[in-house]
Protein backbone atom coordinates (compact mmCIF):
# COMPACT_ATOMS: atom_id res chain seq x y z
CA UNK A 1 0.00 0.00 0.00
CA UNK A 2 1.46 2.98 -0.94
CA UNK A 3 2.15 6.00 1.48
CA UNK A 4 -0.06 8.56 -0.16
CA UNK A 5 -0.18 12.19 -0.37
CA UNK A 6 -3.15 14.15 0.02
CA UNK A 7 -3.42 16.62 -2.82
CA UNK A 8 -4.14 20.50 -1.70
CA UNK A 9 -3.86 21.97 -5.06
CA UNK A 10 -2.68 21.65 -9.06
CA UNK A 11 -0.20 23.35 -10.12
CA UNK A 12 0.56 24.29 -13.86
CA UNK A 13 3.42 25.98 -15.35
CA UNK A 14 6.80 25.66 -16.96
CA UNK A 15 9.78 23.76 -15.33
CA UNK A 16 12.60 25.75 -15.05
CA UNK A 17 15.24 23.32 -13.47
CA UNK A 18 15.02 19.48 -12.65
CA UNK A 19 17.96 18.06 -10.12
CA UNK A 20 18.30 14.16 -9.24
CA UNK A 21 19.92 13.89 -5.35
CA UNK A 22 20.13 10.29 -5.33
CA UNK A 23 18.49 6.98 -7.04
CA UNK A 24 15.66 7.21 -4.91
CA UNK A 25 14.34 11.69 -4.89
CA UNK A 26 14.47 14.11 -7.70
CA UNK A 27 12.90 17.99 -7.70
CA UNK A 28 11.76 20.32 -9.62
CA UNK A 29 11.43 24.42 -9.60
CA UNK A 30 8.31 25.35 -10.96
CA UNK A 31 7.01 28.82 -12.86
CA UNK A 32 3.34 28.50 -12.40
CA UNK A 33 1.05 29.95 -14.85
CA UNK A 34 -0.70 32.00 -12.45
CA UNK A 35 2.11 33.89 -11.51
CA UNK A 36 1.80 32.99 -8.12
CA UNK A 37 5.87 32.74 -7.25
CA UNK A 38 7.91 29.37 -8.20
CA UNK A 39 7.75 26.66 -5.77
CA UNK A 40 10.06 23.42 -5.15
CA UNK A 41 8.18 20.09 -6.06
CA UNK A 42 9.47 16.47 -4.24
CA UNK A 43 9.45 13.48 -5.76
CA UNK A 44 10.91 10.03 -4.22
CA UNK A 45 10.05 6.72 -3.79
CA UNK A 46 12.48 6.51 -0.15
CA UNK A 47 8.99 7.17 1.82
CA UNK A 48 7.12 4.66 -0.01
CA UNK A 49 5.04 7.70 -1.88
CA UNK A 50 6.33 6.29 -5.09
CA UNK A 51 7.21 3.10 -6.29
CA UNK A 52 10.47 2.50 -8.62
CA UNK A 53 8.38 2.61 -11.87
CA UNK A 54 6.61 5.44 -10.95
CA UNK A 55 9.42 7.24 -9.57
CA UNK A 56 11.03 6.31 -13.30
CA UNK A 57 8.07 7.61 -15.36
CA UNK A 58 7.76 11.23 -12.96
CA UNK A 59 11.39 11.77 -13.59
CA UNK A 60 10.62 10.78 -17.63
CA UNK A 61 7.37 13.56 -17.67
CA UNK A 62 9.21 16.28 -15.86
CA UNK A 63 11.99 17.29 -18.69
CA UNK A 64 13.12 21.25 -17.93
CA UNK A 65 11.29 23.34 -20.14
CA UNK A 66 7.93 21.85 -20.12
CA UNK A 67 4.61 22.96 -19.30
CA UNK A 68 2.89 20.93 -16.97
CA UNK A 69 0.25 20.22 -14.15
CA UNK A 70 0.84 18.66 -10.90
CA UNK A 71 -1.39 17.63 -8.50
CA UNK A 72 0.85 18.43 -4.94
CA UNK A 73 0.85 18.26 -1.30
CA UNK A 74 2.24 19.28 2.03
CA UNK A 75 5.75 17.34 1.60
CA UNK A 76 5.65 13.71 4.30
CA UNK A 77 8.48 15.23 5.83
CA UNK A 78 8.17 18.68 7.30
CA UNK A 79 11.69 19.76 7.47
CA UNK A 80 11.88 20.14 3.97
CA UNK A 81 10.01 23.61 3.76
CA UNK A 82 12.70 24.51 7.14
CA UNK A 83 14.67 27.69 6.65
CA UNK A 84 13.51 28.47 2.47
CA UNK A 85 11.84 31.30 1.48
CA UNK A 86 9.66 29.19 -1.33
CA UNK A 87 6.91 26.69 -1.08
CA UNK A 88 7.93 23.30 -0.90
CA UNK A 89 5.72 20.74 -2.15
CA UNK A 90 5.54 16.35 -3.09
CA UNK A 91 3.87 15.00 -5.48
CA UNK A 92 3.04 11.39 -6.27
CA UNK A 93 0.54 11.29 -8.59
CA UNK A 94 1.19 10.92 -12.31
CA UNK A 95 2.57 14.23 -14.47
CA UNK A 96 0.73 15.75 -17.16
CA UNK A 97 2.63 17.09 -19.73
CA UNK A 98 0.71 20.36 -21.06
CA UNK A 99 2.90 21.40 -23.46
CA UNK A 100 6.28 19.75 -24.48
CA UNK A 101 9.64 21.94 -24.98
CA UNK A 102 10.04 21.53 -28.72
CA UNK A 103 12.58 24.38 -29.08
CA UNK A 104 16.14 23.43 -31.48
CA UNK A 105 18.35 25.03 -28.56
CA UNK A 106 18.76 22.82 -24.94
CA UNK A 107 16.89 24.63 -22.43
CA UNK A 108 19.12 26.46 -19.91
CA UNK A 109 17.63 26.22 -16.40
CA UNK A 110 17.38 28.24 -13.82
CA UNK A 111 19.75 28.67 -11.01
CA UNK A 112 18.45 27.05 -8.07
CA UNK A 113 15.73 28.91 -6.41
CA UNK A 114 17.80 28.47 -2.70
CA UNK A 115 20.66 31.07 -4.80
CA UNK A 116 18.52 33.67 -5.43
CA UNK A 117 19.13 35.78 -2.51
CA UNK A 118 22.42 37.76 -2.84
CA UNK A 119 25.45 35.47 -2.15
CA UNK A 120 26.61 37.51 0.39
CA UNK A 121 28.00 34.92 2.81
CA UNK A 122 32.17 34.83 1.84
CA UNK A 123 33.29 31.92 3.69
CA UNK A 124 32.36 28.10 3.30
CA UNK A 125 32.71 25.14 4.76
CA UNK A 126 34.64 22.38 2.98
CA UNK A 127 33.31 18.25 3.49
CA UNK A 128 36.24 17.68 5.77
CA UNK A 129 34.43 20.49 8.15
CA UNK A 130 37.70 23.16 7.28
CA UNK A 131 36.35 26.76 6.88
CA UNK A 132 37.76 28.60 3.94
CA UNK A 133 37.50 32.01 2.11
CA UNK A 134 35.38 31.65 -1.27
CA UNK A 135 38.12 33.76 -3.05
CA UNK A 136 40.32 30.99 -2.55
CA UNK A 137 39.13 28.57 -4.14
CA UNK A 138 38.17 28.52 -7.97
CA UNK A 139 34.35 28.41 -9.25
CA UNK A 140 33.26 25.35 -9.93
CA UNK A 141 31.32 25.88 -13.11
CA UNK A 142 34.20 28.08 -14.15
CA UNK A 143 36.92 25.42 -14.21
CA UNK A 144 34.37 22.92 -15.74
CA UNK A 145 34.39 24.96 -19.03
CA UNK A 146 30.52 25.99 -18.38
CA UNK A 147 29.11 29.69 -18.00
CA UNK A 148 29.03 30.75 -15.13
CA UNK A 149 25.49 32.35 -13.99
CA UNK A 150 26.80 34.64 -11.86
CA UNK A 151 29.38 35.99 -13.87
CA UNK A 152 31.20 38.92 -11.99
CA UNK A 153 29.25 38.94 -8.82
CA UNK A 154 30.85 35.03 -8.42
CA UNK A 155 32.81 34.97 -5.32
CA UNK A 156 35.17 32.28 -6.36
CA UNK A 157 37.99 33.12 -8.85
CA UNK A 158 37.67 32.64 -12.52
CA UNK A 159 41.60 32.16 -13.62
CA UNK A 160 42.72 32.96 -17.35
CA UNK A 161 45.35 31.51 -19.15
CA UNK A 162 48.25 29.69 -17.62
CA UNK A 163 46.40 29.61 -13.97
CA UNK A 164 43.36 28.44 -15.36
CA UNK A 165 45.07 25.24 -17.01
CA UNK A 166 46.76 24.79 -13.65
CA UNK A 167 43.28 25.24 -11.57
CA UNK A 168 41.75 22.70 -14.09
CA UNK A 169 44.48 20.38 -13.72
CA UNK A 170 44.03 20.23 -9.81
CA UNK A 171 40.24 19.96 -9.62
CA UNK A 172 40.40 17.17 -12.22
CA UNK A 173 42.88 15.47 -9.80
CA UNK A 174 40.63 16.00 -7.25
CA UNK A 175 37.71 14.70 -8.62
CA UNK A 176 39.62 11.68 -9.79
CA UNK A 177 40.16 11.12 -5.90
CA UNK A 178 36.56 12.08 -4.85
CA UNK A 179 35.59 9.51 -7.93
CA UNK A 180 37.67 6.62 -6.34
CA UNK A 181 36.34 7.26 -2.74
CA UNK A 182 32.90 7.61 -3.45
CA UNK A 183 33.24 4.30 -6.00
CA UNK A 184 35.30 2.67 -3.35
CA UNK A 185 33.88 -0.65 -2.62
CA UNK A 186 35.58 -2.47 0.04
CA UNK A 187 35.15 -6.09 -1.43
CA UNK A 188 37.22 -5.05 -4.48
CA UNK A 189 40.60 -6.72 -4.16
CA UNK A 190 41.67 -4.44 -6.41
CA UNK A 191 43.23 -0.95 -4.79
CA UNK A 192 45.21 0.49 -7.46
CA UNK A 193 43.60 -0.12 -10.45
CA UNK A 194 44.61 -0.44 -13.82
CA UNK A 195 43.35 2.45 -16.41
CA UNK A 196 40.18 1.83 -18.29
CA UNK A 197 42.48 1.55 -21.31
CA UNK A 198 43.45 -1.38 -20.97
CA UNK A 199 40.03 -2.96 -19.72
CA UNK A 200 40.00 -5.47 -23.02
CA UNK A 201 43.18 -7.03 -22.43
CA UNK A 202 42.53 -7.50 -18.94
CA UNK A 203 39.26 -9.10 -19.67
CA UNK A 204 40.23 -11.47 -22.38
CA UNK A 205 43.97 -12.48 -19.63
CA UNK A 206 41.07 -13.30 -17.20
CA UNK A 207 38.80 -15.36 -19.80
CA UNK A 208 42.11 -17.01 -20.67
CA UNK A 209 42.65 -18.18 -17.45
CA UNK A 210 39.56 -18.58 -15.96
CA UNK A 211 38.04 -21.16 -18.58
CA UNK A 212 41.38 -22.97 -19.53
CA UNK A 213 39.07 -25.87 -19.68
CA UNK A 214 36.71 -24.70 -21.59
CA UNK A 215 38.36 -23.34 -24.09
CA UNK A 216 40.64 -26.44 -24.35
CA UNK A 217 38.03 -28.42 -25.17
CA UNK A 218 36.19 -25.92 -27.19
CA UNK A 219 39.64 -25.23 -29.48
CA UNK A 220 39.71 -29.05 -30.24
CA UNK A 221 35.69 -29.15 -30.91
CA UNK A 222 36.62 -26.05 -33.32
CA UNK A 223 38.99 -28.17 -34.85
CA UNK A 224 36.94 -31.02 -35.18
CA UNK A 225 34.13 -29.32 -36.67
CA UNK A 226 33.25 -29.40 -40.26
CA UNK A 227 30.94 -26.42 -40.18
CA UNK A 228 31.44 -23.43 -42.37
CA UNK A 229 30.52 -21.26 -40.10
CA UNK A 230 32.39 -22.11 -36.52
CA UNK A 231 34.34 -20.72 -33.72
CA UNK A 232 35.25 -20.86 -30.11
CA UNK A 233 34.24 -17.69 -28.72
CA UNK A 234 31.26 -14.94 -29.50
CA UNK A 235 32.31 -11.88 -28.64
CA UNK A 236 29.07 -9.91 -28.39
CA UNK A 237 28.74 -5.94 -28.51
CA UNK A 238 32.02 -6.19 -29.28
CA UNK A 239 32.62 -2.34 -30.63
CA UNK A 240 36.28 -2.33 -32.62
CA UNK A 241 36.69 -6.09 -31.03
CA UNK A 242 39.54 -5.59 -29.30
CA UNK A 243 39.17 -8.45 -26.76
CA UNK A 244 38.73 -10.93 -29.85
CA UNK A 245 42.18 -9.78 -31.27
CA UNK A 246 43.96 -10.40 -28.19
CA UNK A 247 42.22 -13.96 -27.65
CA UNK A 248 42.98 -14.00 -31.91
CA UNK A 249 45.83 -13.38 -32.59
CA UNK A 250 47.55 -12.75 -28.63
CA UNK A 251 46.64 -16.36 -27.36
CA UNK A 252 45.22 -18.45 -30.65
CA UNK A 253 41.78 -18.26 -29.77
CA UNK A 254 38.86 -18.28 -32.52
CA UNK A 255 36.76 -15.66 -31.58
CA UNK A 256 33.50 -13.99 -33.67
CA UNK A 257 32.39 -10.37 -32.97
CA UNK A 258 28.80 -10.02 -32.78
CA UNK A 259 28.64 -6.21 -32.89
CA UNK A 260 25.61 -3.91 -35.07
CA UNK A 261 27.61 -1.02 -35.87
CA UNK A 262 30.52 -1.41 -37.86
CA UNK A 263 33.65 0.79 -36.75
CA UNK A 264 36.86 1.73 -38.81
CA UNK A 265 39.84 0.31 -37.80
CA UNK A 266 42.66 2.35 -38.78
CA UNK A 267 46.32 1.56 -38.48
CA UNK A 268 47.00 3.67 -35.42
CA UNK A 269 44.39 1.50 -33.77
CA UNK A 270 46.33 -1.65 -34.42
CA UNK A 271 49.39 -0.25 -33.88
CA UNK A 272 47.96 0.51 -30.05
CA UNK A 273 46.71 -2.77 -29.59
CA UNK A 274 50.16 -4.47 -30.17
CA UNK A 275 52.16 -2.23 -28.57
CA UNK A 276 49.59 -3.03 -25.16
CA UNK A 277 49.77 -6.55 -26.23
CA UNK A 278 53.75 -6.13 -26.30
CA UNK A 279 53.35 -4.49 -23.01
CA UNK A 280 51.89 -7.33 -21.61
CA UNK A 281 53.57 -10.29 -22.89
CA UNK A 282 56.48 -8.62 -21.76
CA UNK A 283 55.29 -7.94 -18.18
CA UNK A 284 55.71 -4.13 -17.87
CA UNK A 285 53.03 -1.85 -17.27
CA UNK A 286 55.35 1.07 -18.00
CA UNK A 287 55.81 2.31 -21.64
CA UNK A 288 59.31 1.17 -23.30
CA UNK A 289 61.23 3.05 -25.90
CA UNK A 290 59.12 2.11 -28.70
CA UNK A 291 61.83 3.44 -31.00
CA UNK A 292 64.34 0.83 -30.57
CA UNK A 293 64.85 -1.26 -33.65
CA UNK A 294 64.76 -4.48 -31.65
CA UNK A 295 61.04 -3.44 -29.88
CA UNK A 296 59.96 -2.67 -33.80
CA UNK A 297 61.05 -5.98 -34.89
CA UNK A 298 59.23 -7.80 -32.49
CA UNK A 299 55.74 -5.03 -33.39
CA UNK A 300 55.93 -6.59 -37.17
CA UNK A 301 54.44 -9.67 -36.08
CA UNK A 302 51.80 -10.93 -33.67
CA UNK A 303 52.10 -13.95 -31.55
CA UNK A 304 49.96 -15.88 -32.69
CA UNK A 305 47.91 -15.86 -36.68
CA UNK A 306 44.30 -16.35 -35.32
CA UNK A 307 42.06 -13.58 -36.93
CA UNK A 308 38.82 -13.01 -35.45
CA UNK A 309 35.68 -13.16 -37.38
CA UNK A 310 33.32 -10.25 -37.78
CA UNK A 311 29.45 -10.33 -37.91
CA UNK A 312 27.27 -7.07 -38.44
CA UNK A 313 24.24 -7.41 -35.86
CA UNK A 314 22.55 -7.50 -32.88
CA UNK A 315 22.06 -11.21 -31.09
CA UNK A 316 18.76 -11.43 -30.04
CA UNK A 317 16.39 -14.17 -30.92
CA UNK A 318 16.40 -14.35 -34.63
CA UNK A 319 19.96 -14.28 -34.90
CA UNK A 320 20.20 -18.03 -32.17
CA UNK A 321 18.18 -19.20 -35.37
CA UNK A 322 20.35 -17.61 -38.17
CA UNK A 323 23.64 -18.57 -36.83
CA UNK A 324 22.46 -22.21 -35.37
CA UNK A 325 25.63 -23.72 -36.18
CA UNK A 326 27.67 -21.03 -35.17
CA UNK A 327 26.21 -21.42 -32.16
CA UNK A 328 26.46 -25.15 -31.73
CA UNK A 329 30.46 -24.49 -32.31
CA UNK A 330 30.75 -21.69 -29.42
CA UNK A 331 32.17 -23.01 -26.24
CA UNK A 332 31.97 -19.42 -24.55
CA UNK A 333 29.49 -16.19 -24.75
CA UNK A 334 31.33 -13.05 -23.42
CA UNK A 335 30.47 -9.46 -23.21
CA UNK A 336 32.19 -6.91 -21.79
CA UNK A 337 30.01 -3.62 -20.99
CA UNK A 338 27.36 -4.92 -23.47
CA UNK A 339 25.16 -2.34 -22.54
CA UNK A 340 21.58 -4.00 -24.19
CA UNK A 341 22.76 -7.14 -25.51
CA UNK A 342 24.02 -7.86 -21.58
CA UNK A 343 21.14 -10.14 -20.58
CA UNK A 344 20.33 -11.71 -24.07
CA UNK A 345 24.06 -12.89 -24.23
CA UNK A 346 23.23 -14.58 -20.19
CA UNK A 347 19.81 -16.03 -21.51
CA UNK A 348 21.39 -17.04 -24.71
CA UNK A 349 24.54 -18.91 -22.95
CA UNK A 350 22.25 -20.73 -19.90
CA UNK A 351 19.61 -22.14 -23.18
CA UNK A 352 22.65 -23.31 -25.03
CA UNK A 353 24.25 -24.66 -21.68
CA UNK A 354 27.39 -22.88 -22.39
CA UNK A 355 29.78 -20.89 -20.50
CA UNK A 356 29.34 -17.09 -20.40
CA UNK A 357 31.28 -14.10 -18.80
CA UNK A 358 29.26 -10.50 -18.55
CA UNK A 359 31.12 -7.25 -17.73
CA UNK A 360 27.17 -5.67 -16.73
CA UNK A 361 27.60 -1.36 -16.90
CA UNK A 362 24.56 0.34 -18.14
CA UNK A 363 20.81 -1.05 -17.12
CA UNK A 364 18.24 0.37 -19.43
CA UNK A 365 15.29 -0.07 -16.62
CA UNK A 366 13.11 2.28 -18.38
CA UNK A 367 12.40 -0.56 -21.88
CA UNK A 368 12.68 -3.62 -19.50
CA UNK A 369 10.18 -3.24 -16.78
CA UNK A 370 9.91 -7.18 -16.27
CA UNK A 371 13.42 -7.91 -14.93
CA UNK A 372 12.88 -7.90 -11.50
CA UNK A 373 14.88 -9.49 -8.34
CA UNK A 374 13.09 -12.38 -6.83
CA UNK A 375 12.29 -9.63 -3.78
CA UNK A 376 10.21 -7.67 -6.36
CA UNK A 377 12.37 -5.09 -7.12
CA UNK A 378 12.81 -3.46 -10.78
CA UNK A 379 16.18 -3.76 -12.08
CA UNK A 380 17.43 -0.30 -12.35
CA UNK A 381 21.36 -0.05 -11.30
CA UNK A 382 24.40 -2.00 -12.20
CA UNK A 383 24.57 -3.77 -8.98
CA UNK A 384 20.73 -4.80 -9.06
CA UNK A 385 21.50 -6.20 -13.05
CA UNK A 386 24.52 -8.18 -11.06
CA UNK A 387 22.25 -9.78 -8.49
CA UNK A 388 19.49 -10.29 -11.46
CA UNK A 389 21.84 -12.53 -13.46
CA UNK A 390 23.35 -14.22 -10.58
CA UNK A 391 19.11 -15.19 -9.27
CA UNK A 392 18.92 -16.69 -12.64
CA UNK A 393 18.15 -20.65 -13.13
CA UNK A 394 21.21 -22.94 -14.24
CA UNK A 395 18.84 -25.88 -14.18
CA UNK A 396 20.96 -27.51 -11.23
CA UNK A 397 24.56 -27.16 -13.01
CA UNK A 398 26.43 -24.97 -10.99
CA UNK A 399 26.27 -21.54 -9.15
CA UNK A 400 26.93 -18.45 -11.09
CA UNK A 401 29.82 -16.45 -10.01
CA UNK A 402 31.24 -12.99 -9.47
CA UNK A 403 34.93 -11.28 -10.17
CA UNK A 404 36.62 -8.53 -9.99
CA UNK A 405 38.58 -7.06 -12.55
CA UNK A 406 41.60 -4.81 -11.88
CA UNK A 407 40.48 -1.81 -14.25
CA UNK A 408 39.15 1.30 -13.40
CA UNK A 409 35.47 1.50 -13.80
CA UNK A 410 32.47 -1.12 -13.90
CA UNK A 411 34.51 -4.05 -13.31
CA UNK A 412 32.17 -6.57 -11.88
CA UNK A 413 32.48 -9.72 -13.92
CA UNK A 414 29.33 -12.13 -13.90
CA UNK A 415 30.25 -16.14 -14.75
CA UNK A 416 29.32 -19.43 -15.23
CA UNK A 417 31.20 -22.58 -16.31
CA UNK A 418 28.45 -25.21 -16.69
CA UNK A 419 29.20 -28.46 -14.84
CA UNK A 420 27.63 -31.55 -15.22
CA UNK A 421 24.47 -32.73 -13.70
CA UNK A 422 24.78 -35.38 -11.47
CA UNK A 423 23.80 -38.95 -12.77
CA UNK A 424 20.09 -39.38 -10.90
CA UNK A 425 19.10 -35.53 -11.88
CA UNK A 426 18.93 -36.27 -15.66
C1 LIG B 1 29.66 0.27 -24.55
S1 LIG B 1 29.87 -0.53 -26.09
C2 LIG B 1 31.05 -1.73 -25.61
C3 LIG B 1 31.96 -2.13 -26.72
C4 LIG B 1 33.11 -3.04 -26.29
N1 LIG B 1 32.65 -4.29 -25.72
C5 LIG B 1 34.04 -2.33 -25.34
O1 LIG B 1 34.05 -2.63 -24.15
O2 LIG B 1 34.77 -1.43 -25.80
C6 LIG B 1 28.37 -1.41 -26.24
C7 LIG B 1 28.14 -2.00 -27.62
O3 LIG B 1 27.00 -2.84 -27.55
C8 LIG B 1 26.46 -2.92 -28.86
N2 LIG B 1 25.14 -3.57 -28.72
C9 LIG B 1 24.04 -3.10 -28.10
N3 LIG B 1 23.04 -4.01 -28.16
C10 LIG B 1 23.52 -5.09 -28.81
C11 LIG B 1 22.98 -6.38 -29.15
N4 LIG B 1 21.73 -6.74 -28.83
N5 LIG B 1 23.77 -7.25 -29.80
C12 LIG B 1 25.04 -6.94 -30.11
N6 LIG B 1 25.60 -5.75 -29.81
C13 LIG B 1 24.86 -4.83 -29.16
C14 LIG B 1 26.49 -1.49 -29.30
O4 LIG B 1 26.45 -1.36 -30.71
C15 LIG B 1 27.83 -1.01 -28.72
O5 LIG B 1 28.85 -1.05 -29.66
Amino acid sequence: MLNDIKTVCTITGQIRRRRKLCKFLFFIEIQHNDQTPNSQIFFRSDDDSLDDESFQDSYRSCRPGQVVQVEVGEPHDPTEQKGKSYKVWQCNKPVVVVAPYTDREPFVQDPPLSSTKPDVTQVIELANGQKVQKSDLVCKYWVNKNPCERGERCLFQHPVGEEFEKARIQWLEEREKNRKIATHNPEDPHKSKKPHGLRAIIFAEWVRTTFKDVLEEGLINYNNSTLESKSVVLDVAGGKGEISYVLGRGFGIPSTVIEPVKRKLPNYWFTRLRRLMYRFETGTMEQPDWKSKDIQIDLMSWPCNVTPTYLHTLLDDQFLIDYADLVSTVSLFIGLHSDQATIPIVDAALKAGKAFAVVPCCVFSHDNRTRRLKSGELVTTTEQQIQYICEKDTNGRGQIKTAYLDFEGKNVVVYWIPSQKKEEEF
